[in-house]
């Protein structure tokens, strides 16, 4: 019987298992291709945290190895023992019927499958050259023996496991590799990526949300909702509509200009009642307006705006400069203190410190959530996170 701790990991990590899509990485990678028909050429590309059995990363750049003009393609897997979820262990034919097969190392070994030659004399190298040996440790990508490999790559590119995301872009920005990953939108607000960003030192990829159709779970995983569906190969996909690309590599749509109205037109003709009703409200402790809207950004404004995370995906950084992130107090400079805050929900109160680390503006004491505190004698909205940017042109 599997130890209570073995279940409880498991259920935290049940998301780790997530697997991508054929159609998705092929959607994604095509984009960077139409910039840049030679992104990937003479480059030794390593796909860590995969599974080449049973993901798609590898198959899909195997079977684009000379197209894409590959130097070298490596992809690691995780030990079946190591990953403690409650899922039986499938041996594959591909390694049952290897005469490198190991019933001892097999659950409790990482793999490494190798791509860089015409090992079977076919006259091109394809997803049937692929070699592969056991590691010597479960292939964490942690360990010494895989971040040796990862020394070797010049791109990284795997959906990693959702639980050590941070962990795992630390990985790769230590290393100073090229990268392409996939992570929950909300990462882009994390302190170890959202000063990354604002540095144009890693962006977003060509999309996020529904760009990401959905990912194949195990067979164990609890399907739910409307969004959950098997398709025609048998698979268990689950969309969740809240994932992105991360990466480091050059593509079109970053370089793609936002089309705006200017403040006045849009106060006139705006799709969004709010912004015809209310226009743009002012910070009540940073100096910016608030655009809850990523298509009523003015385009004549001068100053700071704080914007929907979701900007992101039609970030231009020639037409835009990233100032700050309002969700927390060191990443955007608060101009206000509010002294003892009180949050009300629905009638009830309860502390309200949160208003001390993101931005807010003044409201009326009919909404359904609002603060109030000592030193300010109306009540206050805090937004859903809210970055904020200036035109380059601004100054
Ligand atoms: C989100 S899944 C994605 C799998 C595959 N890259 C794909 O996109 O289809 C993440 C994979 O990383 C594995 N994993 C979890 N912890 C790991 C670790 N510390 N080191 C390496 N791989 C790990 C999981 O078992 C899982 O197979």
């Amino acid at each position: 019987m599997p130890k209570r701790e073995d279940l409880s990991k498991a259920k935290k990590n049940k998301n780790d298992e997530f697997y991508t899509q054929y159609s998705d990485i092929q959607k994604e990678i095509n984009a960077y291709l139409e910039y840049n028909p030679d992104t990937f050429r003479d480059k030794i590309v390593l796909l860590p945290c995969d599974d080449p059995e049973w993901s798609n990363f590898t198959k899909f750049f195997a079977q684009n190895f000379e197209r894409f003009g590959l130097k070298k393609l490596i992809s690691t897997s995780y030990a079946h023992e190591s990953k403690k979820i409650n899922e039986p262990y499938q041996l594959t034919l591909f390694e049952s019927e290897s005469p490198k097969f190991d019933e001892k190392k097999t659950k409790v070994k990482g793999k490494i499958f190798i791509l860089d030659r015409d090992k079977n004399k076919s006259g091109k190298i394809d997803i049937n050259d692929l070699d592969w040996n056991y590691l010597e440790g479960d292939g964490d990508f942690r360990s010494e023996e895989v971040k040796k490999i990862r020394d070797e790559a010049d791109i990284i590119i795997t959906n990693p496991p959702f639980s050590l995301f941070r962990e795992f872009l630390a990985w790769i920005i230590e290393a100073q590799k090229q990268f392409l990953i996939i992570g929950s939108i909300n990462c882009i607000t994390y302190k170890e990526v959202f000063p990354l960003i604002k540095e144009n030192q890693v962006w977003l990829g060509n999309g996020m949300g529904r760009w990401i159709s959905g990912f194949i779970v195990p067979k164990g995983y609890e399907l739910y909702g409307t969004e959950a569906k098997i398709d025609s190969d048998g698979n268990r996909i689950v969309a969740t509509n809240s994932c992105l690309w991360l990466t480091n590599l050059e593509h079109g749509k970053r370089h793609q200009p936002l089309q705006l109205m200017t403040m006045e037109d849009n106060l006139k003709y705006s799709k969004h009642k709010d912004i015809k009703e209310t226009g743009y409200p002012k910070y009540d402790n940073y100096d910016a307006i608030d655009v809850p809207f990523t298509d009523s950004i003015p385009s004549n404004y001068k100053g700071a705006m704080g914007v929907p995370i979701t900007f992101l995906d039609k970030y231009n950084p020639e037409q835009f400069r990233i100032v700050g992130l309002g969700n927390g107090a060191e990443l955007f400079g608060p101009t206000k203190i509010y002294i003892n805050p009180v949050m009300h929900k629905n009638g009830k109160v309860s502390n309200g410190n949160a208003i001390n680390r993101v931005l807010v503006y003044p409201t009326t004491e009919n909404a359904k959530v609002f603060y109030t505190a000592d030193n300010v004698d109306y009540p206050l909205f805090a937004p859903y996170a809210r970055i904020l940017i200036e035109h380059i042109d601004s100054e």
